[in-house]
């Protein structure tokens, strides 16, 4: 389960969202973590292939940065303690905790991954 909305997949459109830019598709090597701080949020891009998923750079086992994570057959792992996650829903799969990673609404436009984070102020 996502401990920010409770349920996955997220529908953008039920959101009070804003956009921001992360990074150019090409920034992001296939299974090689992007990191980056976009509107005050510290993100991790994972990128499999086609598939782009941004998540919190914060592990939900003791909020540590995901810095230094492996991908790999569709997983991403912490680089503290092991805990693995799913790479496109960051539903836990293994390891010390029971919480997912915190993942986010994306949208790949002109080829530059956005990410949409509630609006300052809004309740989502
Ligand atoms: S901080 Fe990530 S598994 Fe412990």
């Amino acid at each position: 389960m996502n401990d920010a909305t409770g349920d996955l997949p997220l529908d953008p459109s039920t959101l009070d969202l804003e956009w921001h830019r992360v990074c150019s598709v090409r920034e992001i090597e296939d299974e090689e973590p992007f990191f980056d701080k976009v509107g005050g949020r510290s993100l991790m891009v994972v990128r499999q292939g086609a598939r782009i998923a941004v998540f919190d750079d914060r592990c939900p086992h003791l909020g540590a940065s995901m810095m230094g994570a492996m991908v790999e057959d569709g997983q991403v792992e912490c680089p503290l303690h092991g805990a693995s996650f799913d790479a496109s829903s960051g539903t836990v799969l293994d390891g010390p905790t029971t919480q997912d990673l915190v993942c986010h609404p994306t949208q790949i436009v002109d080829a530059q991954v956005e990410v949409g984070l509630p609006r300052p102020g809004s309740s989502s």
